[in-house]
């Protein structure tokens, strides 16, 4: 089970004064949806439909690009995010085990948020780092040279 997420009416004039902005620029969609996404966590379906409505841009376009692209998500990512890169250099030394290691460990699900909100664990493509294979990263902390062994150290350090 996620956190449900909170759309009060000041978010919501945030986002509008936002939209305002953006809407007098060519490409108005994407830094709105950033805009939504920083201001909400998430981009949910009825900010969606509010985004739609006031750019005229189609709800299945909106959905498109949100789900998409890593950065948005639609309903609210945990106060730490894990990911796990799954790119071939990572993949050939064991991040698959240590995904599963964090699934175990967290207990959650791949993609998914724990129930307290605190953790949502991703599975991630290369992030360029490949050297150092394999990567993981906790919010904006890389971990190289991955193993059990750390995931064990950084679950216990990140739940103390
Ligand atoms: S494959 Fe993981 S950083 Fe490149």
């Amino acid at each position: 089970m996620r956190s449900k997420v909170n759309i009060t009416e000041e978010k919501l004039s945030e986002l509008k004064a936002a939209m305002e902005i953006h809407k007098k620029e060519p490409g108005p969609l994407m830094p709105t949806l950033h805009a939504a996404q920083k201001i909400f966590g998430c981009i949910p379906l009825p900010i969606q439909k509010i985004i739609s409505n006031e750019l005229d841009v189609s709800i299945a376009r909106i959905n498109g690009v949100v789900t998409f692209y890593g950065h948005f998500s639609v309903e609210p990512k945990g106060k730490n995010i894990v990911s796990v890169c799954l790119g071939t250099a990572c993949y050939v030394k064991g991040s698959q085990g240590i995904l599963d290691a964090f699934s175990h460990d967290l207990n959650v699900k791949v993609g998914d948020t724990t129930d307290d909100g605190m953790f949502t664990l991703e599975a991630t493509r290369c992030i360029g780092a490949c050297g150092l294979a394999p990567i993981f990263t906790v919010n904006e902390e890389v971990f190289a040279n991955g193993s059990v062994q750390l995931v064990k150290k950084v679950v216990q350090k990140l739940k103390s």
